[in-house]
């Protein structure tokens, strides 16, 4: 029996043969599954082809290692980042153990990949984006939406119950009496297509239509969300190639409001193209017929707010995501001075959704963050648990006062007026001539700031001074007003004559 021996040593010597196109699945308690595809070419100790990580593609720059495993360094490009994955992989008879880490230091992710067919998960042909033109004013949000949306608080764990106990609490809360009028579901309801390329919805949303009619029933609009990419930020369906169709879909079941995020987009096409590819949903969205709000979501790329009105947008991202931390909301909020001219009624630059009510930041923060987003004539759309939320924060959400700045008319931005260290003053325009004045102090410690009129270029002294979170009038005594100010707070007002 020598001879099966030496057969066996030979064909363990032989270093096998990775060429193939690799799946991992991972089951999802929403029905749907995170994949993973790993396309493989392998010439001698050589391997070269792609990684696709549910919305990431990457391209295998370099493989070390062999016969026995290799290390795959793979590359893609978002906007001008290069961003890059290393998965180390080994054949075991059938399967491809695969592991890989997030970050240098975490502990390996293992995962088991078997053999797919053939361009299943392949990046998707590139549709050429269309000529540039002006989609038409849909007409909506002549002052700032307000609303909530689901992604600051539940993230993936958002569902049919969540939503609907949402719009009870909107009404029981009198956040609807105060004009939160949007109840938005974000990322991971999608599911995948049926056979005629419709998109459906996963086992967390049994029947948009029904809810739609339940949110519509209360007197309050429903909001969605999906990505120009193959595949959202999440990882779950995107439009591409179904734009049309989805717009279709979300008129049919009563949507008002559409959150469209870049993400999975950023493989098939340049940030240059972004502006095509918006207006692309815009058009779809008209199309429909419906009255829907159309949110651009790029992060502020390519100046969007010179363009988001030409695609059809009501509002656009101007930042990053935000967090539960002040210094995230404080670095977003006061770094948008500059872009003040571009706000207009029906067409809003969007800071990001509110934390408020989240837990990461003291409620003094959370006053701060309430102030500036009024004065930045920004969306307020909150992130917070209503069915849960404590008075205090119920109380800041539904401040008439401070809503009422956010919801002005005239529909104009604030800008910084003064700044001295981390003090800061802010002043937006009202209709009829008042202004609302913010003082803000950025530091942790309480500081005075003394508002002198003449340098926040008031051409005299206002008579009337109201303390929007005091409710209170304050003595307006001539070219100065004293105010402490606690740390990371701010004092809200608005002066007329
Ligand atoms: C991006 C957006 C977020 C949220 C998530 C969902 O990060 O900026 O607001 O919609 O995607 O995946």
């Amino acid at each position: 029996m020598i001879v099966p021996w030496i057969l066996l040593l030979l064909f363990s010597a032989v270093p096998q043969d990775l060429t193939g196109n690799w799946a991992v699945r991972v089951a999802q308690p929403d029905g749907t599954a995170r994949k993973t595809y790993l396309n493989l070419k392998q010439e001698g100790t050589r391997i070269t082809g792609s990684i696709r990580v549910t919305q990431f593609y990457y391209t295998i720059v370099e493989s070390t290692g062999g016969p026995e495993s290799y290390a795959l360094t793979a590359s893609m490009m978002d906007g001008n980042k290069e961003r890059r994955v290393v998965y180390e992989v080994k054949l075991a008879g059938q399967e491809l153990h695969v592991s890989t880490r997030r970050r240098p230091d975490d502990k390996p992710t293992e995962m088991v990949a078997l053999r797919a067919p053939p361009g299943e998960g392949a990046l998707p042909a590139r549709l050429p984006p269309p000529a540039l033109h002006k989609v038409p004013d849909n007409g909506l949000v002549r002052t700032p939406p307000m609303g909530w949306n689901s992604w600051n608080k539940f993230r993936g764990q958002v569902d049919d119950a969540a939503v609907r106990g949402i719009a009870d609490a909107m009404v029981s809360s009198g956040m609807k009496e105060a004009g939160y009028i949007y109840v938005n579901i974000d990322d991971t309801w999608e599911s995948e297509r049926d056979e005629k390329g419709n998109i459906r919805s996963n086992k967390k949303f049994p029947d948009m239509k029904a809810l739609a009619d339940y949110v519509h029933g209360k007197g309050l609009k429903l909001g969605i969300y999906s990505s120009p990419g193959p595949n959202t930020c999440a990882g779950y369906e995107g439009s591409y190639g179904h734009e049309e169709q989805d717009a279709r879909s979300f008129a049919a079941w009563g949507i008002d409001y559409l959150k469209y995020d870049w993400c999975g987009a950023r493989t098939l096409y340049g940030d240059g193209e972004m502006q095509a590819i918006y207006q692309k949903m815009g058009d779809a969205l008209r199309a429909t017929g419906r009255p829907i709000v159309y949110s651009l979501c790029q992060y502020g790329r390519e100046d969007v707010w010179k363009w988001g009105p030409d695609v059809g947008g009501n509002l656009w991202r101007t930042t990053g995501d935000i967090s539960d931390r002040w210094e995230s909301m404080s670095k977003i909020g006061f770094s948008q001075d500059e872009l003040a001219p571009w706000a207009r009624p029906g067409h809003w630059n969007d800071p990001d959704m509110l934390e408020i009510g989240n837990g990461g930041m003291t409620d003094t923060e959370y006053k701060t963050h309430m102030s500036l987003w009024s004065i930045l004539a920004a969306p307020l759309i909150a992130g917070n648990d209503l069915r849960s939320m404590p008075p205090a924060i119920g109380d800041m959400l539904t401040n008439r006062e401070v809503i009422a700045i956010d919801q002005d008319k005239d529909g104009k931005q604030g800008r910084r007026r003064w700044k001295s260290g981390e003090q800061e003053i802010w002043v937006r325009p009202l209709a009829g001539g008042a202004q609302a004045v913010g003082l803000f102090n950025r530091a942790a410690e309480e500081a005075k700031i003394i508002v002198s009129w003449a340098d926040l270029e008031f051409r005299s002294p206002p008579k009337h001074i109201r303390d929007v979170w005091a409710h209170a009038d304050l003595r307006a005594d001539g070219a100065k007003l004293n105010a402490s100010v606690p740390g990371h707070g701010v004092i809200l007002l608005r002066v007329w004559q």
